[in-house]
């Protein structure tokens, strides 16, 4: 152990953690940060800088977000002024190393991004909220198309080099799309090989490899495979793991490379694999290029979806003793879950209706005709059924018990459920595609009062009605219902007791 990394691990032992950051840490062990990420936190003791970009929708302005105090948690209030009544993306996340290794929306690659554009989509900056020692901060919440890049980093490794890398994943967020990785990447956003990557994997991808249980898994995503080991099948030596908060760490040198994986609010790391390069052709040695990827495959493939929160690469292959003093670190920041909603409160069991405030429309309710979910008038004198079309039971969130489902009174055992972004009707099949398509955050309206519902799955879009039909919509988009015009209105709703 080197006397700098004896110094760092006393001023853990002693309890002063604000002296050592993740990448005070590993600077300390000789292997320093190169890039450093996230929304929540400085990583280094003495970071005060920007630790994120946001822009709001209502007239396109970004302001960056920094921590309240060096070293701190990030400055969320100023972000949720900046946000108040209007709608937030996550446009840059700043590279805390001093290289300027930051994070913007990703481009076009091998897969095209879904804007017509072809770049990916932003992540909302409100969907991930947490609390680091009661503090409350923002992930980045990423839904199938949403993804960050750099082609052209300064410091990474490339080639054969060792690097090291740790995320900070939401370990129930995953899904088996590819590929929800961060790390090393193509610099061109296509796929140019085995082993042109190395990057950490989270999900329950299992075409290439998969680890032991049903998943999620923290894999290595090498290029054409995502290896738990150093073959390209299943390692049961792998686990499958589902912490809230889960620190999941890759390195990889000359023929040697490792995963590891713990709780991220409490306990130590676990090796799951350390061990020799896959056999393969084109993994030993390998052909890193040195971009950096967050939410997407190196060739920008956008089906998957996750929550990051922090990561960093380093330069050089760091020792365990570094890593287990970087996770008693992320223990000591205290990650925690807080409120996901903020709109008019909502309690499992209670009958409710939705009415639309946009102006002209307001005697209109959420309601529904056979599995098309639409807007209509209802009054008092209304017919039973149609007051029944238009009231709803409110549920724990089937697909997250932090939000809430919508059953229908009418059709017990039907929700409102998104599907291609338009809203449904539809019959809980209890998968976990409908539970999470089910599932909605009640978070303050957008228009001053009120409701706004925010998909669970798509931060970014919430229920709106647009010609009376109901969709969740995003605040400007390639869709028609995705207008800017009139959205706050249009995707606010009084919520008031049922008809039925
Ligand atoms: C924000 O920018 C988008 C894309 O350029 C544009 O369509 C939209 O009208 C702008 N919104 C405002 C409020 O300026
Ligand atoms: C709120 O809704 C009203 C009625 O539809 C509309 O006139 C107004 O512009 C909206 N205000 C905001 C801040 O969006």
């Amino acid at each position: 152990m080197s006397s700098r990394l004896s110094v760092a691990l006393s001023l853990l032992a002693t309890g002063s953690l604000v002296a050592a950051g993740p990448c005070d840490l590993y600077s300390a062990g000789g292997t320093p940060c190169i890039a450093a990420h996230s929304t929540t936190r400085a990583l280094y003791n003495a970071f005060s800088g920007s630790l994120y970009q946001v822009k709001r929708g209502s007239d396109n302005t970004t302001t960056n977000i920094a921590p309240i105090s060096a070293g701190g948690v990030a400055n969320a209030a100023a972000q949720d002024t900046f946000c108040a009544s209007t709608t937030c993306l996550i446009t840059i996340i700043y590279d805390q190393s001093g290289r300027g290794n930051h994070l913007t929306q990703a481009p076009p690659g091998g897969f095209k991004g879904p804007e017509t554009n072809g770049y990916d989509n932003l992540a909302s900056a409100t969907g991930a909220p947490v609390t680091l020692n009661g503090q409350k901060a923002y992930g980045v919440f990423m839904s199938p198309g949403t993804g960050y890049r750099n082609n052209k980093v300064s410091g990474s490794a490339v080639g054969d080099a060792a690097e090291g890398m740790y995320a900070i994943f939401d370990g129930t967020h995953y899904n088996d799309g590819c590929c929800f990785d961060y790390g090393n990447a193509e610099t061109s956003s296509l796929d140019t090989g085995n082993g042109h990557m190395e990057a950490l994997y989270f999900g329950t991808n299992s075409i290439w490899g998969s680890g032991s249980g049903s998943g999620p898994w923290i894999m290595a995503d090498l290029e054409n495979g995502l290896f738990s080991g150093q073959g390209s099948k299943q390692n049961t030596a792998d686990p499958t793991v589902t912490h809230r908060f889960l620190t999941s760490v890759l390195k990889g040198g000359p023929n040697k490379w490792a995963i590891k994986g713990g709780n991220a609010a409490s306990g130590s790391l676990s090796t799951y694999y350390n061990g020799a390069r896959p056999t393969a052709s084109g993994y030993n040695p390998m052909s890193k290029e040195g971009a950096i990827i967050l939410g997407i495959g190196g060739d920008n493939s956008i089906s998957a979806q996750g929550t990051f929160y922090e990561g960093v690469m380093t330069s050089g292959y760091p020792s365990d003793d570094v890593e287990n003093s970087v996770q008693a670190n992320i223990v000591a920041a205290k990650y925690a879950t807080t409120s996901m909603n903020s709109g008019t409160a909502l309690t499992a069991g209670q009958s409710i209706s939705l009415r639309v405030t946009t102006s002209g429309y307001d005697t209109r309710y959420l309601a529904h005709t056979g599995a098309t979910v639409n807007t209509q008038v209802v009054t008092s004198s209304s017919a039973t059924s149609l007051k029944q079309q238009a009231s709803w039971t409110v549920r724990t969130g089937l697909g997250n018990s932090a939000c809430w489902s919508f059953e229908s009174k009418d059709t017990p055992g039907s929700y409102l459920r998104h599907y291609n972004f338009v809203l449904q009707l539809g019959a809980n099949d209890n998968s976990k595609t409908f539970k999470e398509d089910a599932t909605f955050c009640s978070v303050a309206g957008l228009n001053g009062s009120g409701s706004t519902i925010r998909a669970w799955g798509y931060p970014t879009r919430y229920f709106r009605h647009f010609d009376n039909v109901a969709y969740i919509a995003s605040n400007g988009g390639v869709h028609f219902f995705d207008a800017a015009n009139s959205f706050n209105a249009d995707a606010t709703w009084a919520v008031g007791s049922s008809f039925a």
